[in-house]
């Protein structure tokens, strides 16, 4: 350890039997404060035929109802909460493909939780006293800008609360401000990355030292390709608004090898996605979360739909969880086959004329499902040239076989595919 760096708490160093204990503790806790003080929550429970004092291990937990999106949907925007209103000191919204939002709500607590778990997750990442964090997340419902801002500032960074946007003014702020931790989502680091080179810079030779990356699925290709891209160690931070927001899982710099699930307070499951049933660390499935102290919407088995699996502690004792590359709503079936963008994310990054900017159309003709992918050449190649179309059948090729679906590819010159200012957009349905 350097002098500078920032100490864990004693929780991360806890030994397993320790931290299963504290886990009982606080889930027996959280399922009577559910049951006592949400109606929703209450009502679940009776039709499932389940009480708080039925858990009496960790397992036991399995006995219990998933939350789903639809429950929160149903009880839009408050009736999930079980605090009065006047409790919550913060709401957030996730906008959603259709409908009604996704309401949350934060007690002071909640807020300090929050804060402590994004605090712990930059020192994950590396952070040392003194380092300055810009912030490239959205500010406003979206959990991403606030969620990193408080956390920053609890570790006693310099936080600079930029938000998304402005691509031109991100660059000139960190060429002027000098800030060592970019947070921002990793399809956005790219566009950062574009405008620093259309502006005759390098962001190789820029100050920022350390990218905390998340709120949608990157490869471990895109990883390599950010950090050479931009002479940064790039991380994973992951979490979702209907948990708390960022900061539920997070990857330490010296393994990069899965975000940490910060378990003290969440406790993770992978389910089978069909059968719902719980299946064994180590295997794939859907991932299941339940809160451990959030006061105000504790949170009971929420089906995340993202896919990954739990893989044993490495850097501490807690628990990893794989490296996101897929949520099922992401999943393409073309012609009875599953692919999910990340697959050809995989395979485009191989490719030196191809840029990372891509996207997947699925269109219908009569019966059959057909993929497009449409992606930027790097610049200075023309999509029309014999690299780039040697590219482009390379591509199909290592689809084709290692994917097992046949695509069309679309090549267009540089700025043709939209940018993402936060999560990309992988997927365009016109089915
Ligand atoms: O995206 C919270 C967040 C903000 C996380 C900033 C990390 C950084 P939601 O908008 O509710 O919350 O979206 C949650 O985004 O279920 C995943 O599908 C996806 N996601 C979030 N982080 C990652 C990640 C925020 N590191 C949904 N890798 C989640 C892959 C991620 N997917």
């Amino acid at each position: 350890m350097t002098a500078t760096a920032l100490p864990l708490e004693p929780i991360e160093k806890a030994s397993i039997d320790e931290l299963r204990a504290l886990q009982l503790k606080r889930l027996q806790a959280t399922l009577h404060h559910a049951y006592n003080n949400s109606s929703a929550y209450r009502a679940k429970f009776d039709a499932a035929g389940v009480h708080p004092s039925d858990c009496k291990s960790l397992a036991d937990l399995a006995k219990f109802p998933f939350t789903t999106k639809a429950d929160l949907r149903d009880n839009y925007p408050f009736g999930m909460l079980s605090v009065p209103r006047q409790q919550c000191v913060r709401i957030h919204a996730s906008s959603g493909t259709t409908g009604k939002p996704t309401v949350v709500a934060y007690t002071q607590n909640d807020i300090d939780t929050w804060a402590q778990m994004v605090a712990r997750s930059i020192r994950a990442a590396g952070a040392r006293k003194g380092d300055m964090v810009h912030v490239s997340y959205g500010y406003g419902l979206f959990t991403g800008g606030l969620g990193a801002h408080y956390g920053a500032e609890r570790l006693g960074l310099t936080v600079v609360p930029f938000g998304g946007g402005q691509t031109e003014r991100q660059v000139q702020l960190i060429q002027d401000f000098k800030p060592d931790i970019i947070m921002v989502t990793p399809s956005y680091m790219l566009a950062i990355a574009d405008e620093f080179e259309r502006q005759g810079l390098s962001a190789a030779e820029c100050s920022l030292r350390l990218g905390i990356f998340g709120a949608e699925p990157w490869t471990n290709d895109m990883r390599r390709a950010i950090e050479k891209r931009c002479g940064i160690d790039a991380v994973d931070i992951y979490g979702l608004s209907e948990v708390m927001g960022p900061g539920v899982a997070s990857e330490c710099v010296e393994t990069k090898d899965g975000p940490t699930i910060w378990e003290d307070h969440f406790y993770p499951e992978i389910i089978h996605p069909e059968t719902g049933q719980p299946v064994a660390d180590g295997e794939m499935g859907e991932l299941v979360f339940t809160s451990l102290s959030k006061e105000a919407l504790p949170i009971i088995r929420y089906r995340t739909r993202d896919l990954t699996r739990l893989l044993p502690g490495t850097a501490r004792t807690m628990r990893r969880m794989e490296k996101i590359t897929g949520r099922s709503d992401d999943m393409m079936i073309v012609r009875g086959v599953n692919v999910f963008p990340s697959q050809i994310e995989e395979f485009i990054l191989k490719r030196p004329e191809l840029a990372p900017h891509y996207q997947c159309v699925l269109t219908r003709e009569g019966p059959m499902d057909n993929l497009k992918v449409v992606i930027e050449t790097r610049p200075g190649t023309d999509p029309q040239s014999d690299a780039a179309q040697a590219a482009a059948r390379q591509l199909q090729h290592d689809v084709k076989t290692f994917v097992g679906t046949t695509i069309a590819v679309e090549l267009k010159a540089e700025g043709g595919v939209e940018r993402s200012q936060g999560k990309a957009k992988r997927v365009v349905d016109l089915r």
